[in-house]
């Protein structure tokens, strides 16, 4: 069980570009932890620090609270499986998996043993005398994690495990990664761009935007609890309303509207709504928060339909059952339950 800690950690390239600026974070022993984030937010630039592949610039790596900042990566107990599984071309597969253990000096013996073990595991027995060129890519995939996991880490870190699978393989590695983290009780911390894949992999996530920690938290927290506009946006939700909250009722700006909010405070605010909470009602007297909107837009999704309205020229994002169908322009009503209208720090 590895606790690991990043203190004020900082990673700048050329002495000026800032790759990741202060990062503090508590990774959980035992759990799965997602770092989230667009291109280019520094993602691999911190499992590489977490890796002792990169040296920080400044700031701590912690490992269960011992300083491992200047330990070496062979020395650490955690090992990285790279963004694009650089497998070593012309060794087989059972070479490249033991790769780890005849590093640390083990006998020839016993690493067949280990890989023999490490190939059942993922789903592989037998492909040991191949080359990697004679695998597919998911094939290629699990290699790469067998050979991350021989050597028994107590940190896993994965650079976009599930990126270049497709979506069966994807599946699969992902049951995979859950199987063999959930068994061995890994920290495990995978890097990803992609928002749902953090969602169902992850215990925790950290999403990151320009090199800077936004948001650490479960999964759900992005839907329900976003901290800010940006980080609402980034899980699909651009609903945004800006007013005045006061003895528990939002007044919008510029607008009739008033709101039941379930938040005490009295204050300018910025408040979200998720559009699948949004509610189509069919008025018959005007009801506490009721709202007349206009459908501007709107795009079947086979499941579900997204349509675009606006209240007021707010423009508000409503997802609504497929079957409902309402032409450009039309008037619905809708309704913003007060116990999801969430106030945005
Ligand atoms: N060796 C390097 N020298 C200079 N700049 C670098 C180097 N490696 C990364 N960078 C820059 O640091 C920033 C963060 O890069 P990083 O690889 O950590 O991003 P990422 O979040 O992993 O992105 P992606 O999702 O595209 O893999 C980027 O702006 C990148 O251009
Ligand atoms: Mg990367």
């Amino acid at each position: 069980m590895t606790v690991v800690q990043l203190e004020n950690l900082r990673q700048t390239y050329d002495g000026r570009h800032i790759a990741v600026h202060q990062l503090n974070l508590t990774i959980p022993s035992g759990q799965i932890t997602a770092l989230l984030g667009p291109s280019g937010c520094g993602k691999t630039t911190t499992l590489k620090m977490i890796a002792g592949l990169l040296n920080p610039t400044s700031g701590r790596v912690l490992f269960n609270g011992r300083d491992v900042t200047t330990v070496p990566a062979e020395q650490r107990s955690a090992v990285m499986a790279f963004q694009n599984h650089l497998l070593f071309p012309y060794m087989t597969v059972a070479d490249n998996v033991g790769f780890g253990l005849k590093m640390r000096g083990i006998s020839a013996a016993t690493i067949a043993t280990r890989v023999a073990e490490m190939l059942e595991q993922v789903q592989l027995p037998g492909y040991g005398d191949r080359r990697p060129r004679e695998l597919s890519g998911g094939q290629q995939q699990r290699i790469a994690l067998a050979r991350a996991l021989i050597i028994e880490p107590e940190v896993l870190l994965l650079d976009e495990p599930l990126s270049n699978l497709d979506a069966h393989l994807r599946d699969e590695m992902r049951e995979l990664i859950l199987q063999l983290q959930r068994e061995k009780e890994l920290t495990t911390v995978f890097v990803t761009h992609d928002q749902e894949e953090a969602v169902i992999l992850a215990d925790q996530v950290g999403l990151m935007f320009a090199g800077k920690l936004q948001q650490f938290a479960p999964p759900r927290d992005f839907y329900d609890r976003p901290r800010t506009a940006e980080i609402a946006q980034f899980f699909g939700n651009e609903n945004l309303l800006t007013g005045v909250i006061q003895n528990g009722r939002f007044q919008l700006d510029h607008s009739e509207i008033e709101l039941h909010i379930n938040h005490a405070e009295q204050k300018s605010a910025q408040i979200t709504i998720r559009p699948e909470h949004i509610e189509l009602v069919t008025p018959l007297t005007p009801a506490d928060n009721h709202v007349t909107a206009k459908v501007t837009h709107r795009l079947y999704r086979g499941t579900h339909t997204r349509l675009q309205v606006t209240i007021e020229n707010i423009p508000l994002t409503v997802i609504v059952n497929s079957h409902v169908d309402f032409p450009h322009g039309a008037a619905v009503s809708l309704r913003l339950p007060p116990e999801k209208l969430w106030v945005l720090a």
